[in-house]
């Protein structure tokens, strides 16, 4: 751990751009700010220009305007850049005509969704992005990268465990693009791995205490992104992932069982996302700078041997904000192979360790 005066200058501050998109987003624009302090001096690029413009007079950085509608408009934002830090979400919509662009003109792509659905579409294009030159790198934010690395971490310390648990605590709210996206699997129910298929569930399957550290904790089964990438992290074929839940989380959980069909329908989508733009608008730089997230891990082998860990990070989009500046850092530096990659695939299983405020414990 390292105080942020201390930490090394990258290598890349004079090398291929980065380009941020969606940069005028609540965590965009907190990883744009951590990219100047870092000494690069990226590229912010968004749809809609004010907003865009405003932050970039601010930064006194380059800026771009386009949307991700027209396979020419996108090609041309890319022009002369080296990878993409890819915010625009929900990454359902966004991820892949950006993919797309960053595939046709040899661009590294990075994102920070957590969506299972696009890490799916993604790995997919592993070969294409070979062809391509390219480092397909999604989730280098709060979901997944520390989660990805204490299954990395963990599989390591257990060779040929079959079943791996990973659960969160993170303190703080979410912000408006997050609930936003959340918004839209609240109908989809729940996934957990199961002999390395996924296999769904219904919504808060299981419920299990987990100490992180200061009791124990109820947390229920959630759809989250490691249910996808630890498993192409670590090959192990049984994974569940878990999250703190109050009670009225579980009831609500549990109740969306049922009204899973209404919660989908499009009249009341657009109703709740349209409260949401008005009412969420992420933790302030107070709440950043206090809150913490707290991980815990285990993984069991089939004779009985099992190895576990917890992992102290900071505040959820404090922490999005350095591990994805860390990611694009370290891709433009050429240190991440081609193809579809999780974070631990790409920088190993203690990323999370160069990332200021980080600390694991084996148990
Ligand atoms: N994995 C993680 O740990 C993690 C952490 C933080 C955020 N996230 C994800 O990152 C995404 C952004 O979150 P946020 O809180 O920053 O959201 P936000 O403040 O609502 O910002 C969303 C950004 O995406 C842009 N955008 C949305 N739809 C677009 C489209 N169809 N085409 C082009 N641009 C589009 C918006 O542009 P306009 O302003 O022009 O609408 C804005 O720049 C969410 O999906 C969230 O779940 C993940």
């Amino acid at each position: 751990m390292s105080a942020p005066g201390s930490e090394a200058r990258p290598a890349v501050a004079a090398g291929p751009s980065l380009l941020i998109y969606g940069a005028n987003g609540y965590t965009g624009d907190l990883i744009a700010r951590r990219a100047v302090e870092r000494g690069l001096r990226p590229i912010l690029a968004g749809r809609t220009a004010a907003p865009v413009e405003r932050l970039a007079s601010e930064l006194h950085l380059p800026h771009r305007v386009f949307s991700l509608d027209e396979a020419a408009a996108v090609d041309a934002g890319l022009e002369g850049t080296g990878a993409v830090l890819h915010c625009a979400g929900p990454f359902s919509r966004t991820s892949r005509p950006m993919a797309d662009g960053c595939l046709r003109r040899g661009v590294h792509y990075l994102d920070i969704t957590g969506e299972g659905a696009v890490f799916a579409a993604l790995a997919l294009r592993d070969a294409e992005a070979r062809a391509a030159g390219v480092s397909l790198l999604p989730g280098v934010g709060f979901d997944v990268v520390p989660s990805d690395g204490l299954a990395a971490h963990l599989a390591r310390r257990l060779p040929g465990a079959s079943r791996l648990t990973l659960a969160f605590k993170a303190v703080g709210q979410p912000s408006r693009g997050t609930t936003l996206t959340a918004l839209e699997g609240l109908h989809l129910g729940g996934m957990i791995r199961r002999g390395g298929k996924l296999t769904r569930v219904p919504a808060a399957w299981r419920t299990r205490a987990f100490d992180f550290g200061r009791g124990p904790v109820a947390c229920m089964t959630i759809p989250w992104g490691d249910v996808w990438t630890a498993w192409h992290t670590t090959g192990i074929p049984d994974i569940e992932v878990y999250m703190a839940a109050p009670p009225a989380l579980r009831a609500f959980a549990r109740a969306s069982r049922v009204l899973g069909p209404l919660l989908g329908s499009g009249p009341v989508q657009r109703g709740l996302a349209a409260w949401v733009r008005a009412r969420v608008t992420g933790p302030d730089a107070e709440a950043r700078a206090k809150g913490r997230s707290l991980l815990y891990g285990e993984v069991e082998h089939a004779d009985g041997r099992r190895a576990a860990a917890r992992l102290l990070a900071p505040e959820g989009y404090a922490f999005t904000a350095l591990a994805a500046v860390e990611c694009a850092e370290r891709v433009l530096a050429g240190q991440a192979r081609q193809g579809f990659l999780t974070p631990s695939l790409a920088f190993g299983p203690d990323l999370s360790l160069a990332i200021p405020g980080v600390e694991r414990v084996d148990l």
